[in-house]
């Protein structure tokens, strides 16, 4: 499926991201995850868990029911799957049938988000979790926002290849991030290490914009900045990145956008923003800056991927797929991400 060269859309010996951590609690949660519907919820001790979101009985979804202490209840005729997944109680008869039971997903909870396992339980190695406390999750010494989750009609890869090449942010941000018109000429290096690829930028002598100004009152002179793409996985995506003052080459902070992608679909998937900075941690409207620019920043995205997503399923001829130099990241990771499907395929 474009833009991979293999039939599965999407690995699932991965770790998802299935919902931020403050969204599940003692109400059913529902959430489409990688074309199956899930729910998700905390048992009283607050441990978070994932099961189908399907009653085995008659298809009812079961994020309608309820919870029965830790047992999430059917809505329809009252089936009651315990937080293992098995059917504990059918009110209409003693005993339960055989082998009633609803996928019970491995789940972790780490920087704030809800990790899903999405492939063979016994495979499920939270070690393999991208190291969140490296770009500034779930530490007291960095400042992190949520921004609101959205659902976008396109397929994963979209995002992916449009973080990857941030030379677009002088096109379709031009208006909304500040400072960006000046990105895409920022000639562009990769850097591959065995758990993630970096698109490096750096950005040298830029002229202080209003944002960083904000960030840095006392900066006055131009600064140098990174404007990183950092793949960690399918999962995740880390942009932006560390900002120094030009004239000393002291390093005045980082600024993180991190971008979690999970798919909900082959053609659908789920995209939440977290900033995380390790400056001005104490000033909360540093924050609210963030989340009014990425409520302006994000649908420009998510109208251009919406758009590709329209053309791929026009089923119009398409033309030869031509690259830029600029391109060679995303391709990488293509090629990265087919080997992944392979593997498991194999
Ligand atoms: S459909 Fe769930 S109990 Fe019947
Ligand atoms: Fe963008």
């Amino acid at each position: 499926m474009y833009p991979l060269s293999v039939d599965q859309p999407y690995p699932r010996n991965q770790w998802w991201v299935a919902a931020y951590a403050s969204e599940v609690g003692r109400d059913l949660l529902a959430r489409d995850i990688l074309g199956e519907p899930v729910i998700l919820y905390r048992s009283a001790a607050g441990e978070a868990l994932a099961l189908a979101g399907i009653c085995p009985h008659r298809a009812f979804p079961l994020a309608k029911g309820c919870l029965v202490g830790d047992a999430v209840q059917c809505g329809y005729h009252g089936f009651q799957f315990g937080p293992d997944g098995a059917c504990q109680n059918v009110p209409s008869q003693s005993g339960v049938p055989q082998n009633a039971r609803l996928r019970r997903y491995p789940v972790a909870e780490r920087g704030g988000l809800i990790w899903i396992w999405t492939g063979a339980a016994e495979r499920a190695d939270p070690a393999n979790i991208p190291d969140v406390a490296s770009i500034g999750l779930g530490r007291p010494d960095w400042a992190v926002e949520e921004h609101p989750i959205k659902t976008v009609d396109g397929r994963y890869t979209l995002l992916i290849e449009n973080l990857l090449d941030l030379s677009h942010v002088t096109f379709i941000h031009d208006k909304t991030i500040p400072g960006g018109e000046k990105v895409a000429a920022i000639p562009v290096s990769v850097i591959e290490t065995q758990t993630s690829l970096t698109v490096q930028r750096r950005g040298e002598n830029l002229p202080l914009n209003p944002l960083i100004k904000m960030q840095f009152p006392e900066q006055t002179g131009p600064v140098h900045q990174h404007f990183d793409s950092e793949y960690l996985g399918p999962c995740m995506i880390r942009t932006g990145g560390a900002m120094y003052d030009a004239a000393t080459g002291a390093e005045l902070g980082i600024q993180n956008y991190i971008h979690i992608i999970t798919p909900a679909s082959p053609t659908r998937m789920h995209y939440m923003v977290m900033t995380a900075r390790n400056f001005g941690i104490d000033q909360p409207h540093l924050g609210e800056i963030q989340i009014g620019m990425g409520s302006r920043i994000q649908p420009e995205d998510i109208d251009a991927i919406e758009a590709i997503e329209r053309v791929l399923q026009s089923g119009a001829t398409m033309p030869q797929e031509i690259s830029a130099r600029v391109d060679n990241g995303a391709l990488k990771v293509r090629r990265r991400l087919e080997a992944q499907i392979r593997a498991e395929a194999a």
